[in-house]
């Protein structure tokens, strides 16, 4: 039997639109064995497609067939605690899964590169897949069919606190509201942005986040879609956050903390819980602690 544990990822980081990601210490775990038909289940109740329409499976069989390859039956067992649809990269741990899952049924003929570009040919962008993939801060191109990422490990000084609302938002429709252009002060607006955060990730220097993740690009068309992000996004800085930003295509709104800020957590959760009481639309967000992960998926 082969078991796969991917990373929860968060995409963007603000600026750096299908371009930036991160990988998070919260992982999905797919086991994968021959078997004489398809049975695809859940393992711990996440209601998941048990046919051929299945994420995991889907990639898979793209891995079999980029091999030239039959594709066998198997039994894949899913473990899902990243939430789905929630802008953490659900789906990228899905594809990412499939793809390793495939290629060590196969005895691993793919390189890392290979499997890169595979996953983000299937998701169409690299920001989440790569820090599946690779783990720690990705910065990515896709140029034509290829991709190129560099990978940076994360401080152990930094911590994320996702604020995770209890309603999805599918990528789809969070695409769906962003303009067909964009003028020249935005993307200037950006592109250096995405540069610094780049840098600043590159070089330790955190206290840059604050600036380095402003947008002009998704976040101000995607608010309206989440009732509540904009008070996360003032109170998150309040409570003095390095950074705040929608963690992918949302709904999570992700803010960049320093790990010794214990204080933050606890007035955030209290923040929360008086706002749900109040029926607030906040209070339909809980705040969850998270590490980096500087390891990404792993085949055991
Ligand atoms: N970069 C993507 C977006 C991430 O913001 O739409 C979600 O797949």
């Amino acid at each position: 039997m082969i078991t796969v544990k991917v990373p929860a990822t968060s995409a963007n980081v603000g600026a750096g639109f299908d371009a930036l990601g991160l990988a998070l210490d919260l992982f999905n775990t797919v086991t994968f064995e021959l078997s004489d038909k398809l049975v695809i289940a859940s393992t711990d109740n996440t209601p998941v497609p048990t046919g051929t329409d299945n994420l995991v499976y889907r990639a898979a069989c793209a891995t079999f067939e980029f091999c030239g390859r039959p594709v066998p039956a198997m039994k894949i067992l899913q473990e899902n605690p990243i939430p789905m649809a929630r802008g953490l990269g659900s789906s990228s741990a899905c594809i990412v899964a499939g793809i390793l899952g495939a290629n060590a049924l196969m005895g691993s003929p793919l390189s890392d590169r290979e499997m890169l570009h595979l996953a983000a040919g299937i998701e169409g962008h690299p920001d989440n897949v790569a820090p599946a993939l690779l783990g720690g801060f990705v910065a990515s191109v896709m140029d034509e069919d290829a991709v190129y990422s560099v990978k940076k490990d994360i401080s152990e000084q930094l911590a994320f606190a996702a604020f995770i609302p209890n309603f999805p938002l599918l990528t789809e429709k969070s695409r769906a509201v962003l303009p067909k252009e964009l003028s020249y002060r935005s993307a200037v607006y950006n592109l250096s942005r995405a540069a610094l955060a780049t840098a600043a990730f590159c070089d330790g220097d955190y206290e840059l986040l604050g600036v380095a993740t402003k947008d002009a690009m998704h976040q101000q068309y995607r608010l309206p879609l989440i009732p509540g992000g904009e008070e996360i996004f003032s109170k998150a800085k309040e409570l003095g956050a390095l950074a705040v930003y929608i963690s992918g295509a949302g709904p999570t709104i992700m803010a960049v903390v320093r790990r010794s800020d214990e204080a933050f957590f606890a007035s955030a959760n209290e923040w929360l819980t008086r706002a749900k009481e109040a029926g607030k639309n906040v209070g339909a967000f809980e705040v969850k602690h998270l590490l980096a992960a500087n390891h990404g998926a792993v085949v055991q």
